[in-house]
């Protein structure tokens, strides 16, 4: 796959199918994982690959109770004013996550990452960013989320028998499937509205409505 249509096309597909994923993929996921920067290349970083269904069931509910903390907190305004305006977008989207949420346990892999040591908190995200870019050159979809490493830290360090002593978080808990759905445009607001030269607020002169990528 050319590298700008992954770019492109890596979204968060949260609904995929039971079938498992070939080690294959799983391992050229991980090996391309660990090929991301780090700060000071310290590589601090682990990766747990659950696919066990006893481990995903009993991880199931810590992460629905997870997604109901977050739609109570974080999400509570946003989520209601989608409701009240009708906001079709966020509407899909509080649709796929619901789904991610209770289908935890049908979801045939889910990569947990953990780091140590990183003050920033960056260092971790460019090799899990390189897992997913790598899960869709395979055609396996992927979802970050980081709900579980929020609220639930305890419970799942608990059941993956993670060290609680030497420093480790879990940064990431990334969704692994065949997409039930189409891959498409990841859609944002474009790149002159978000982006300056030289000095905030200063426009960077020129119009980038449609994506450069036209695959
Ligand atoms: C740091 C981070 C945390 C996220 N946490 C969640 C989550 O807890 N649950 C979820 O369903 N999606 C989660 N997502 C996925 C985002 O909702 C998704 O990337 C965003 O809506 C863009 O989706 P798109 O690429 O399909 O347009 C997270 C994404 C990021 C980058």
């Amino acid at each position: 796959m050319e590298l700008f249509e992954a770019l492109y096309t890596t979204r968060a597909m949260r609904r995929v199918r039971p079938d498992p994923i070939p080690d294959e993929i799983v391992d050229s996921m991980l090996d391309t994982a660990i090929r991301a920067p780090s700060g000071g290349n310290v590589q601090n970083w682990r990766f747990v690959v659950v696919t066990d269904p006893g481990l995903r069931d009993q991880i199931a509910p810590l992460y629905a109770e997870a997604f109901e903390t977050l739609q109570q907190t974080i999400y509570k305004r946003s989520w209601a004013r989608a409701h009240e305006t009708g906001d079709e977008a966020a509407l899909r989207l509080m649709r796929s996550s619901a789904w991610l949420a209770e289908n935890f346990a049908t979801v045939p892999m889910w990569l947990f990452v953990f780091s140590r040591n990183d003050p920033s908190g960056a260092s971790i995200y460019p090799a899990v960013w390189s897992a997913m870019l790598a899960a869709r050159s395979h055609g396996v979809g992927t979802c970050i989320t980081t709900i579980l490493g929020v609220f639930k830290s305890a419970e799942v360090f608990k059941l993956l028998d993670v060290p609680t002593d030497k420093g480790w978080v879990l940064n990431a808990s990334v969704s692994c499937g065949y997409p039930l759905g189409r891959w498409d445009l990841a859609g944002r607001e474009p790149v002159h509205e978000v982006s300056y030269a030289d000095t905030w607020g200063n426009p960077l002169g020129r119009m980038i409505p449609q994506p450069l990528w036209e695959g």
